[in-house]
């Protein structure tokens, strides 16, 4: 057992649970840093810029005053701020209004992004919003190693547990809404939904990262407007339930520990900021344990072959959601799995253990790369609407899947081999020891300043 790093203010968490909500994870170390790397080959019909950094961020361009910066998004957030001091030319901002106020949020992995509160104009996309509340997080540790220059927090709005800046109490002559709020309420006309589907990329490489629209769906995937609504049952976060996973064939169901009073069901966070997946501990158990050579590392997580060809289906409102076999065991990063860093052919498994908290289970860009999903804002972002919900659909299939991970398999083993060739043992390079929290969950970014969240009954 490892100690528990007790971060932030309200939350203490142990390395191996999530004791709050959520936001991004990264890779340390892997990813090179955003000057060294190449250009992501984009969409170029996209107007958001839309980036896959090396299957761990996704990301988009972000105007701030007229210079452009790479956000993640955030779907676990709030908040919006960004590094000034990452910008090509180094944004100073002279412009912006500073409210004089200072905010500071501080992830599990104890990354913090924090600075002055400043009101600025930003373009998004096509959209362009005018006196929006920002943190500009000069020289925060939270972009090391992501390719990233800021995070725009998707998240829910209208709450001061989901909102470090709306906790400040900026002056109320100013506007502390995040950014969907705003651009709603800039833009009347647009249909108050976000929808997202998750690229897969080769290891190492950043690419275009799928599908990411405001107010309209994707032609690909309309068949998503006839799913079933499906209600957020948290007024803090995109959460949901899910029926349960299959594994092999056998279905696996576990028990809630947030909603004791419904059927079997679990409240999942839809998370792009996080990398993976995090489930209770006998669901993980359940999909990994049996595999051959499959090990518990003792903590979080299981190692196994990177060749394992696994079967694992979320259920969602009845209807299975497969999740590709490459994503269900992921090349580590390095530092993060001594077993695996020892043989290049080892990999982790993609869900790992979650402490019990506000939610159930983490669906991470482990699943939103096999689900086409929609949210809608509904209330959160105008008063008179409906309450918010979320729409998925099933993008994988499975035949298939199993049918090119063979091959999918061998590209990401032999990038990973020549990789560990150029860089050294994989455990040297890390920057951080692998007994250190930090490096044990850097997939995962945590912001600790929530509490208690409360269920909508
Ligand atoms: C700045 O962002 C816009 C999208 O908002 C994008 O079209 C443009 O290519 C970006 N410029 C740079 C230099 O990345
Ligand atoms: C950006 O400005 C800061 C403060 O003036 C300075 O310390 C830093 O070196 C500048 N960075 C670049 C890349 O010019
Ligand atoms: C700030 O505003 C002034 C007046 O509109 C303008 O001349 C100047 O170029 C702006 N500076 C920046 C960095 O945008
Ligand atoms: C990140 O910076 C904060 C201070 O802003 C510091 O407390 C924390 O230890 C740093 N974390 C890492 C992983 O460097
Ligand atoms: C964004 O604007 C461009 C240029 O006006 C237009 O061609 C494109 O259709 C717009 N995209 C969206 C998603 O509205
Ligand atoms: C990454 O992209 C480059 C250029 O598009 C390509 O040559 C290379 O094979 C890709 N790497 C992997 C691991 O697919
Ligand atoms: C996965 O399991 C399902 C039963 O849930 C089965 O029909 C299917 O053939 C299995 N796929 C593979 C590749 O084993
Ligand atoms: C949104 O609507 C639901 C259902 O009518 C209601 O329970 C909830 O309080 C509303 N939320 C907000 C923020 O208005």
């Amino acid at each position: 057992m490892r100690a528990c790093a007790a971060a932030g203010v309200v939350v203490a968490a142990c390395v191996c649970s999530v004791a709050a909500v959520d936001i991004p994870f990264r890779r340390l170390r892997t990813t090179p840093a955003r000057n060294s790397r190449a250009a992501a080959v984009l969409d170029p019909g996209d107007p958001f810029a839309f980036q896959n950094l090396n299957n761990n961020v996704y990301a988009a361009e972000i105007v701030v005053q007229g210079v452009n910066f790479t956000a993640q998004l955030d779907t676990g957030s709030s908040d919006f701020w960004v590094d000034s001091s990452l910008a090509s030319n180094n944004a100073s901002f002279v412009n912006a209004t500073n409210t004089g106020l200072n905010a500071q949020l501080c992830y599990l992995d104890t990354t913090c992004a924090g600075g002055p509160i400043l009101v600025v104009d930003v373009t998004f996309g096509n959209f362009t919003i005018s006196g929006q509340a920002m943190i500009d997080a000069v020289g925060t540790n939270a972009t090391e190693g992501t390719g990233i220059s800021g995070l725009i927090g998707l998240g829910a709005p209208a709450s001061t547990s989901s909102s470090v800046i709306q906790n400040q109490g900026v002056d109320s002559q100013l506007n502390d809404s995040p950014l969907m709020n705003n651009l709603f309420t800039t833009y009347p006309d647009v249909d108050n939904y976000m929808t997202f589907l998750l690229s897969r990329a080769p290891l190492h490489n950043d690419t275009a990262g799928g599908v990411l629209t405001l107010g309209e769906l994707s032609s690909d995937w309309t068949e998503i407007a006839d799913t079933e609504k499906l209600p957020v049952l948290s007024p803090n976060a995109w959460a949901t339930v899910i029926d349960g996973f299959v594994v092999n064939g056998d279905t696996v169901v576990g028990t809630s520990e947030v909603l004791p009073d419904r059927p079997p069901q679990l409240l999942s966070l839809l998370d792009t900021g996080t990398a993976r997946a995090l489930a209770p501990a006998e669901i993980v158990d359940a999909l990994y344990k049996d595999l051959p050579g499959a090990e518990f590392d003792g903590c979080c997580q299981y190692t196994l072959s990177c060749d394992t060809l696994t079967n694992i289906s979320v259920i969602v409102a009845g209807n299975m959601f497969p999740i590709h076999p490459i994503d269900a065991v992921i090349v580590p990063e390095a530092g993060e799995e001594p077993r695996a860093d020892a043989d290049a052919t080892l990999c982790v498994s993609a869900f790992s253990y979650m402490a019990p908290s506000y939610v159930d289970v983490i669906l991470g860009d482990t699943f939103h790369r096999n689900a086409y999903a929609l949210f809608y804002f509904g209330n959160w972002t105008r008063p008179d609407d409906v309450a918010p919900y979320v729409q998925l659909l099933s993008t994988t299939d499975a035949s298939a899947a199993a049918a090119e991970f063979g091959a999918l398999n061998d590209a990401r083993i032999a990038a990973r081999k020549a990789s560990a060739q150029q860089d050294g043992p994989l455990q040297q390079s890390s920057a951080r020891g692998t007994s250190d929290f930090s490096t044990s969950v850097a997939w995962l970014l945590v912001p600790t300043f929530i509490g208690l969240v409360l269920l909508v009954a």
